[in-house]
């Protein structure tokens, strides 16, 4: 399977890092197709504990090109940091690529991030305000800095002066606007939070500041710039295994996500196309990964939603924290109406099912395998309408749960009949079968169901 995509099948956080680092060990490039540092996956390897969010997890092999496609929103600052930290732990950065057409998330969209969050206020989505939505906006208007105009220092000035010029005016307005409300509100005028602008021009947005920072950024980044598409082409030609790593998921997707509550590209499989620079007919396979529950980070609708001790236990046990910000996220039963959804968009050939220990001690175990809306009428498939979502009430099946800790199972026949009977359960309604199940944080501890890819099928 020369070309494979992994893609979220739910809102986000589903394990995908570690799914791409087993795969990668049979890949020869691993690439990134979209999203920026609004994605984090932690990837653990011998007790050694690495946090990324951009770099593709497999950085970890040397013999493995990474690459960050020209779909990536890069911040570079960012990139340059995780890159450090990587060189101080001994992981050779030499084979990371980066292509020179991704756009780069600038200073003032991030700014702009948080500054549009506040101002929806109880509207807001929730956003990691890592400045993705205002850079893709950018990238659209034909406004945006891309990686290699770190190389010129003539056109980035100017690029820069092009695109800082707006951003100033709403950043200024939105200040002002800000500060009126908060003196109609009886409240003191002063320093404001994270991001906020104040009259006097801010250092963050000085033309000059920025493009000297940027340069050296560009200087530091050169090795790694490179023509990507081109190099999964190459690879893809000659047979050998390409992984596209998709970031967040199917459900945050902005065309088939539960928009507005949504990031600002599309995570989904056929996105791989663009966001790498390869043809659909590269793409032989496309695994989805998901959670044995269901979780979400933002605001949004999310009908299988656990306000009880149920979400409690999963939240805890399933240590429900986000990599990016450290947001609790929410946490609930597994949502086939949604899972049945996203298999079709992406036209999954497999799924992974994630973290199925954390269902352990949970008696019994619930799916949602229909929605009822306010009126009355049954969804089985997932509803295009946004209020209908919004207000849709799951309908449940009841399946027995199991006691015992699946931390040391590693084949089919070490898991309690119950567990297999849920996954079951789940790959019939999904119409996919489940090829990989994790059951603990380890890299190890996951159990093939059919066999490894690379090694015969058992
Ligand atoms: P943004 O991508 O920062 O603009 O955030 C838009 C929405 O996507 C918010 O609800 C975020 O919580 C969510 N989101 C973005 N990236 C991730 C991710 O990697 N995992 C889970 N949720 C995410």
């Amino acid at each position: 399977m020369p070309g494979l995509v992994i893609v979220g099948a739910q809102w986000g956080d589903e394990g995908k890092g570690k799914v791409v680092d087993l795969l990668a060990e049979n890949a020869d490039v691993v690439v990134r197709f979209q999203g920026g540092n609004n994605a984090g996956h932690t990837i653990v390897r011998e007790g050694q504990e690495f946090k990324f969010h951009l770099i593709p997890s497999g950085i970890l092999y040397p013999d493995k090109i990474c690459a960050i496609g020209n779909g990536v929103v890069l911040d570079p600052g960012i990139l340059l940091g995780e890159i450090d930290v990587l060189k101080r732990r001994g992981v050779d950065v030499g084979n990371l690529k980066v292509s020179a057409n991704a756009h780069l998330i600038m200073p003032y969209h991030v700014l702009l991030d948080t500054a549009g969050e506040v101002k929806l206020g109880k509207l807001s989505i929730g956003t990691t305000r890592r400045g993705i939505g205002p850079c893709y906006a950018d990238k659209a208007l034909r406004l945006g800095i891309r990686v290699q105009d770190l190389l010129d220092e003539k056109i980035l000035r100017t690029k820069i002066r092009a695109a800082l010029e707006p951003k100033q005016q709403a950043l200024r307005e939105l200040s002002v606007r800000r500060r009126k409300l908060r003196r109609e509100a009886g409240e003191e005028p002063g320093r404001e939070g994270a991001g906020a602008i104040e009259d006097a021009p801010d250092p963050r947005l000085d033309l000059h500041t920025m493009t000297e920072e940027h340069v050296s950024f560009g200087h530091r980044l050169e090795p790694h710039i490179a023509d990507t598409a081109h190099l999964c082409w190459e690879a893809l030609d000659a047979g050998r295994e390409v992984l596209f790593e998709g970031a967040q998921a199917t459900l945050l997707d902005l065309d088939h996500g539960t928009y507005p509550f949504v990031t600002s590209s599309n995570p989904i499989a056929g996105a791989a196309c663009v966001g790498a620079g390869i043809g659909p007919t590269d793409i032989d396979e496309v695994w989805g990964v998901a959670k044995a529950y269901a979780t979400r980070v933002g605001a949004g609708p999310f009908p299988t939603e656990l306000e009880d001790e149920v979400g409690r236990h999963m939240l805890e046990r399933g240590h429900e924290f986000g990599t990016t910000t450290g947001r609790e996220r929410r946490c609930g039963w597994m949502d086939l109406v949604a899972l049945r959804y996203a298999v079709r968009l992406n036209r999954m050939s497999a799924l992974t099912i994630t973290k199925l220990d954390v269902l352990s001690g949970i008696d019994p175990l619930r799916v949602a395998v229909r929605y009822r809306s306010s009126e009355g009428a049954v969804f089985d498939e997932f509803p295009y309408h946004q209020s209908i979502l919004h207000s849709a009430v799951p309908e449940y099946e009841e399946l027995p749960g199991f006691e015992a800790d699946l931390g040391a199972c590693r084949s089919e026949a070490d898991l309690p009949p119950q567990a297999r009977a849920y996954l079951d359960y789940i790959a019939d309604l999904a119409g996919v079968p489940i090829r990989l199940v994790g059951v603990g944080p380890d890299r190890d501890q996951v159990v093939w169901l059919g066999g490894e890819p690379g090694l015969k099928a058992a």
